[in-house]
């Protein structure tokens, strides 16, 4: 979807040219005729300007705006607040298991305990900056800068997916849709594992004073089921965050 905005102001013009370079994928250049915004009244031939409405919106929830100092704290961690959680899920799979990480920031610490695990490796995050810095973490792991609720998750299936830090920042209708679609793209016997709170609670993200919200463990776990797993295990990290899991019933049970 694209915004349209008419002119044939020359200045406004160079300036959107400027643009262009830049958000060219969500920014074009169309031919047209209408009244110019000099003077509205008169009909001309004039450039139409469109932006996707996307330009516009932050799908990251705030946090491309404090990219740069997540990265230096959080995102250089490698023994970040839960990566003993995360390297004691990941030795549950068999090598070369295939794990999407979902809101992976720079890769550190989740996707690099992955790696380490001898597990392969895709991931998603909307932050463009962090995706940067992302891929110069791991210049070989495939990465999507999209949103979460946009994302086809590759088009294909993964043995598990991890989502650490990002349930949590989503609309609650978001919340609800993810579960399901995440459930839907794991392969038989696959595993889910993400964070929130165990408590029904709406605070301030401290980092980007955005609104955060937990559904609580009750709506997280009847989401599971609905989603056509089984409850997994559930774990407190030493940052006292709470992880909850689910598994997909593998083919051979579902017989
Ligand atoms: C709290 S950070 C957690 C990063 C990483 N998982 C970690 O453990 O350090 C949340 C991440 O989710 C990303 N994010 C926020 N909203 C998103 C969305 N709707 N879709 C995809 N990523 C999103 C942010 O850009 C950020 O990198």
């Amino acid at each position: 979807m694209f915004d349209r905005i008419g002119c044939a102001d020359p200045e406004i013009g160079e300036y959107v040219k400027a643009m262009e370079g830049q958000i060219s994928n969500q920014f074009r250049i169309v031919p047209g005729f209408g009244p110019n915004c000099i003077n509205s009244s008169k009909s001309t031939r004039i450039n139409y300007f469109e932006f996707s409405n996307i330009t516009m919106m932050d799908e990251s929830n705030g946090y491309d705006s404090i990219a740069e100092i997540y990265i230096r704290g959080r995102g250089r961690a490698v023994n970040g607040i839960g990566s003993s959680t995360a390297r004691a899920w990941a030795r549950t799979f068999n090598m070369g298991s295939v794990i999407l990480d979902l809101g992976s920031g720079t890769g550190i610490p989740v996707t690099k305990i992955l790696l380490e695990a001898g597990l392969k490796a895709y991931a998603v995050d909307a932050s463009p900056k962090m995706v940067a810095d992302f891929r110069q973490n791991f210049p070989n792991i495939p990465v999507s800068c999209e949103s979460v609720e946009r994302s086809l998750f590759f088009n294909r299936g993964f043995d598990g997916i991890i989502s650490v830090g990002l349930m949590f920042l989503l609309p609650e209708v978001t919340q609800r849709v993810l579960i399901p679609k995440m459930a839907a793209t794991l392969n038989p016997g696959g595993k889910l594992l993400f964070t929130a709170p165990l408590d029904k609670v709406e605070w301030k993200d401290a980092m980007t004073e955005q609104p955060s919200r937990s559904l609580g463990a009750e709506q997280y776990r009847q989401l599971i089921l609905a989603s056509g797993l089984y409850i997994g295990e559930e774990f407190d990290d030493e940052g006292g965050n709470h992880y909850f899991s689910g598994i997909r019933v593998s083919s051979t049970n579902s017989a």
